[in-house]
């Protein structure tokens, strides 16, 4: 998509059924595990974004065979290892992909260097460098732990590494890098995060223990383990379905059912707040499929009210904060979001372009260093204006977050870069206008 902006304006009400695409998470671990495997992997359901694109070409980069097979159909066959790349890894807009490839990569003994664009360069990687430093791999990097950086691995030695952040990427680059480590890898996570990666080695054939301790998730990788190609089905993002089922909440007269969403029980903060604030959501069809739980889930048009969301939470629910804040947004009373310091250094920082982006659009809103505040329009039955142009910084969910506030908002809401959505949900304006949404390409900014 090349357009300049995206505007979205109030229309009818949202009706239809869709699929979510498959989930990024997975997808990214899917491709990773499935070249360091021997053998051959078939994902079904792969997210086609952008950012997962770019961990399928680092794959074949650094010496798995990688197909197309069809759409979201990729075959992967392993080598057992990487093999130096001839060339820099370049993973685009994807912090997953960088941390996760990185962690996989310094098991080996070689060298690989790394980048991304400019929302990536400007992230920080020393969360990661740090327990592989342990673990005994080297680097040269910008000030800081920017990317780009030369990473050099190989001869690793074990590590008990206790997350200083809940970081599901940090867990997994250690994890990755655990099974070429002399003893494995264990981590210790205070606070549970997302457990695809420990759920996935096990599907790829490999031994990981976790325990409950009083210290939080203790994981433990026993060394010496290989992977063995397998079959991966990959579940609807529940990241991405988050954007059509808010939509129907704030739109009057909506019904909106995804199919096949993951209900990982890491993942489903956001349904537990909307559920807290009165949503009128269900969930059917609740199956097993490949080792995660999946459902459909239908969202109504809803009176919502504001809630305190516990911080404790937060992990579960890490990117699906900007779209609750537009729930929070046509809520009644104050909605507040505490304990949420970890998406200032997402693609953005997106308590900030949050609280800009409501501001702009008529709400009240109050950011702390890890707290925003929305004051829900329907207090006295005020509504949301809109009316703005937001700035994105080439984030995809402040951009996609906006555009579902303009689906119900009084005035037309504006988006830049909208290119960048691709990078999570390629198929976004095509599957919201399939359910009634006025979404136009290229329109100029509003005021
Ligand atoms: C992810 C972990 C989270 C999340 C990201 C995907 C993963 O990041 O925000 O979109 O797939 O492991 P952090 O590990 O930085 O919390």
């Amino acid at each position: 998509m090349t357009a300049a902006h995206l505007t979205a304006r109030r229309a009818g009400p949202l009706r239809g059924t869709v699929r979510a695409p498959g989930d990024k998470s997975i997808s990214h671990r899917a491709l990773i595990l499935g070249a360091l495997a021997t053998g051959v992997t078939e994902i079904r359901g792969l997210l086609e974004g952008d950012d997962v694109k770019r961990t399928a070409a680092a794959m074949a980069a650094f010496g798995a065979g990688v197909e197309r097979l069809g759409e979201g159909h990729w075959r992967v066959e392993g080598r057992g290892g990487f093999s130096e790349a001839a060339d820099v890894i370049d993973c685009g807009n994807a912090g997953t992909g960088v941390r996760l490839i990185m962690g996989a990569a310094a098991g080996f003994d070689m060298a690989a260097t790394f980048t991304g664009d400019a929302s990536l360069r400007g992230r920080p990687m020393n969360r990661v460098l740090k327990p592989l430093g342990e673990m005994g791999a080297t680097w040269i990097c910008k000030a800081g732990g920017r990317l780009p950086l030369t990473l050099r691995g190989g001869a690793l030695r074990h590590i008990a590494y206790t997350l200083p952040e809940p970081s599901a990427q940090v867990k997994s680059a250690v994890l990755l890098a655990g099974l070429h480590a002399d003893g494995g890898a264990e981590v210790i996570e205070p606070e549970a995060t997302r457990d695809h990666t420990e759920r996935m080695l096990r599907g790829f054939g490999a031994e990981v223990e976790v325990r409950e301790t009083g210290a939080g998730r203790h994981i433990v990788l026993p060394g010496g383990q290989a992977l063995r190609g397998t079959n991966i089905h990959v579940p609807g993002d529940p990241s991405s379905a988050a954007f059509p089922l808010v939509a129907a909440l704030v739109t009057p007269g909506s019904e909106v059912t995804v199919l096949g969403m993951l209900l990982n029980p890491l993942r489903i903060g956001l349904l537990e707040t909307l559920g807290d604030m009165g949503a009128d959501i269900s969930v059917t069809n609740v199956r097993d499929e490949g080792g995660e739980t999946v459902a459909d889930v239908t969202a109504r048009h809803s009176a919502l009210e504001g809630v305190e969301v516990p911080p404790e939470r937060a992990p579960s629910m890490i990117d699906e904060y900007p779209i609750l804040a537009v729930a929070a947004a046509f809520a009644s009373g104050k909605t507040v979001m505490r304990g949420i310091g970890e998406m200032r250094v997402k693609e953005s920082d997106r308590i900030a372009l949050m609280a800009a982006g409501l501001a702009a659009c008529g709400i009240g809103v109050e950011e702390q260093p890890e707290t925003l505040t929305v004051v829900g329009a329907k207090r006295g039955n005020h509504l949301v204006a809109g009316g703005a142009g937001v700035t994105t910084h080439g984030d995809h969910r402040i951009a996609m977050s906006h555009l579902i506030l303009g689906l119900a908002a009084e005035e037309p809401v504006s988006v830049d870069e909208p290119g960048m959505i691709a990078t999570s949900f390629p198929g976004f304006v095509g599957m919201m206008r399939g359910l009634g949404a006025e979404i136009a390409e290229d329109a100029a900014a509003a005021a």
